[in-house]
């Protein structure tokens, strides 16, 4: 159908510098009507710097753009950024009908705001739409203000919606029903849809063809997806193969136990040296991590382990018994914006050690660090804003990496993490188990739990603990079941 290929928006040769560090090459790009878009890279590819130069945040240097729509308007694009903009001391219902506002040049009253809101939320989450309008968006939670966010790009009416990697703050379930949105979008007003993700699994569930960049250079332009094995995209995308198995797991000694989590419906002894998964929505895990990490004010769990309180009172008496946190919220809990990379990748090392001064051995330290996650920086001494999303997630894991710790907390580390990347930091957890450091780790990508854990703490939605698994009944659908989230 040639009415379908209509293209929406046309990038040619397009170029981009940060001083000297050229970051787009010769980027091509077509987004035509009536299909569901994946742009893939690495991480550091130049994916958002080119989503941000279309939509108008940033200008090129080079290069063309052409953008057009199928009705007899303005072309209109709608972004979802990689890191959330929804505007603090505003309503949910404001900052959606903020955007509406814009594009009908006119002021959008209470009543017409609140109805602007709820239509678009419950595209995607009825109970959001019944219960969030009039909520500050400071106190929604990052997985509430994505869907937010999610919603209001889709019910703008754009001729094309760009999504910066929108389910990384997602459960399965939503990710699910954001997909049958989609399509359902893509199907009845054949609009073209740009979809950027590092799961793999997803983008074969949604998308039609990908365009994939390397280095700032397209190398594969709309191919359509059935055309590439996972193996080849992988590849082009100048990663290493993504197939590698993860080491062997050294020998537990089940005698040794290194904490026992007390939960209303369970107890769970967590051993020394194990990987403890937490599946499912937020609602379970985060009171056990809030547990963990000393900011639970009160809380349904406790912990009982050798010298350490029931529950740790602060961050810092966390960080003094030997909790290492790696928070899923890079941005308002996780990167020091004002401090340069090396700062923030040395930060937990310089409070455990109550280091003043800094050290010329930090240097090299940090480099290795750096090194060992393929985290793609100019120089250490750059702010952590230069950096691209995946990047800045590597950070908040650099600062825990070859610690002594009794136990670590992840939350959902590989957040926006290349694939191959991705199997880098699985090799560096595993190492910090084998090293006896408890390992206790909420991901909302099952299939990550599976491959890495010994154990896995099932939460259903409603946040009551349903199950732990042990690796012998491993099973995505088990989990799936459990969690009651698709697997
Ligand atoms: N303001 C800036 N100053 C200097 N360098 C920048 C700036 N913004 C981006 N960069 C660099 O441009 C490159 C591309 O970044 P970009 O955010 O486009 O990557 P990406 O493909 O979206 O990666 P990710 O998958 O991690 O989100 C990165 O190496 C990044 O460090
Ligand atoms: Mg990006």
């Amino acid at each position: 159908m040639a009415a379908d290929k209509l293209p929406l928006i046309s990038v040619r040769n397009l170029q981009k510098s940060f001083g000297v560090t050229k970051v787009l090459r010769g980027v091509n790009f077509t987004v035509s009507a009536g299909q569901i878009h994946a742009l893939l890279g690495g991480n550091g590819a130049g994916k958002s710097t080119m989503i941000r130069i279309i939509t108008g945040g940033i200008r090129k240097d080079d290069g063309e753009i052409s953008l057009s729509s199928q009705r007899d308007t303005e072309p209109k694009i709608a972004v979802v950024h990689q890191e959330l903009a929804l505007l603090a001391d505003l309503s949910v219902a404001e900052n959606i009908a903020i955007v509406h506002a814009a594009s009908a040049r006119s002021f959008v009253h209470a009543r017409k705001q609140a109805e602007i809101g709820y239509k678009a939320l419950s595209l995607i989450d009825p109970h959001l739409a019944n219960t969030a309008l009039h909520r500050r968006a400071a106190d929604l939670s990052m997985h509430e203000g994505q869907i937010v966010e999610i919603a209001r790009a889709l019910s703008t009416g754009a001729d094309v919606i760009m999504l910066d990697e929108p389910t990384a703050n997602l459960t399965a379930g939503e990710t699910e029903r954001l997909f049958a949105v989609l399509r359902r979008l893509v199907t009845e007003t054949n609009i073209g849809i740009v979809f950027v993700s590092h799961r793999m699994k997803e983008i074969r569930q949604l998308c039609d063809v990908c365009t994939i960049i390397r280095d700032g250079m397209t190398v594969i332009d709309a191919a359509p997806l059935e055309s590439l094995t996972d193996v080849e995209i992988v590849h082009h995308m100048g990663q290493p193969d993504a197939r590698n198995e993860i080491p062997a797991r050294r020998k537990i000694d089940h005698a040794d136990v290194g904490l026992v989590l007390k939960g209303p419906e369970c107890a769970v002894p967590v051993l020394k040296g194990q990987i403890l998964g937490l599946a499912g929505a937020p609602a379970g895990p985060s009171q056990v991590i809030a547990l963990l990490n000393g900011t639970a004010r009160s809380s349904t769990w406790v912990l009982e382990a050798e010298g350490w309180p029931e529950r740790p009172m602060s961050p810092r008496q966390a960080v003094e018994l030997g909790i290492g946190y790696v928070s899923g919220d890079r941005r308002s809990k996780g990167v020091l914006a004002q401090l340069p990379i090396i700062d923030n990748v040395l930060a937990s090392r310089r409070v455990r050690e109550g280091r003043v001064f800094v050290r010329r051995s930090e240097r090299a330290e940090c480099l290795d660090l750096v090194q060992a996650l393929k985290l793609k920086a100019g120089s250490i001494l750059d702010l952590p804003s230069t950096l691209s999303g995946g990047n800045q997630q590597k950070l908040l894991i650099a600062r825990w990496l070859g610690m002594s710790l009794r136990l670590v907390v992840f939350e959902e580390p590989t957040r926006g993490v290349d694939i191959g990347t991705k199997r880098d930091i699985y090799e560096l957890i595993r190492r910090m188990a084998d090293a006896g450091t408890i390992v206790i780790w909420w991901s909302t990508e099952n299939v990550e739990l599976l491959e890495l854990c010994d154990e896995i703490l099932a939460f259903d939605t409603d946040g009551q603990a349903k199950g732990l698994l042990q690796s012998s009944q491993f099973n995505e659908d088990a989990l799936a079941d459990l969690t009651g989230m698709a697997a």
